[in-house]
């Protein structure tokens, strides 16, 4: 796994703690937020953004993550995610294949509780196994 700086991770789990003040989550009541750091270094932060019809509800990785894709970011570094909760909060099934589709397989997932204590994982721990575009590789040569 890349390794990363300790003050690096703290500085991305600040960032994450701020973004999830723009949290619109009035049916779960469970505030997040993300933050991914691209390699050249710009951080894009992400909330959950629930919805009254519940499924179109977005998670705030996947709200940084689509944030950074539109803005032509392609390399990410490392993700923070932190929510109210005292329990290491983890990246749901959707938003770990999303991470799949863009990010390498070691890139550090930062997974912190609501006091800033953390984990790290590789991505390919928290998806082993993910269905990318290699897996179309027969499909993509008809
Ligand atoms: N949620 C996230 O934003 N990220 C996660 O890693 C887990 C879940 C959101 C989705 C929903 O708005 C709320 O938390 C409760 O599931």
């Amino acid at each position: 796994m890349k390794q990363l700086h300790e003050f690096e991770i703290k500085k991305m789990i600040k960032l994450a703690t701020d973004a999830r003040e723009k949290s619109y989550s009035p049916y779960s009541k469970f505030r997040v937020g993300a933050c991914l750091k691209t390699t050249s270094g710009a951080y894009y932060l992400g909330c959950n953004i629930e919805n009254a019809a519940f499924s179109p509800s977005c998670c705030a990785e996947r709200t940084a993550m689509l944030k950074a894709v539109y803005e032509g970011e392609r390399d990410f570094e490392a993700i923070a995610i932190i929510s109210d909760s005292l329990n290491y909060v983890a990246p749901c099934g959707v938003c770990r294949q999303v991470l799949a589709e863009f990010c390498n397989p070691n890139m550090p997932v930062i997974c912190a509780d609501c006091e800033g204590n953390y984990e790290v994982y590789e991505l390919r721990a928290l998806i082993p196994m993910a269905f990318t575009s290699d897996d179309m590789g027969a499909h993509n040569k008809q």
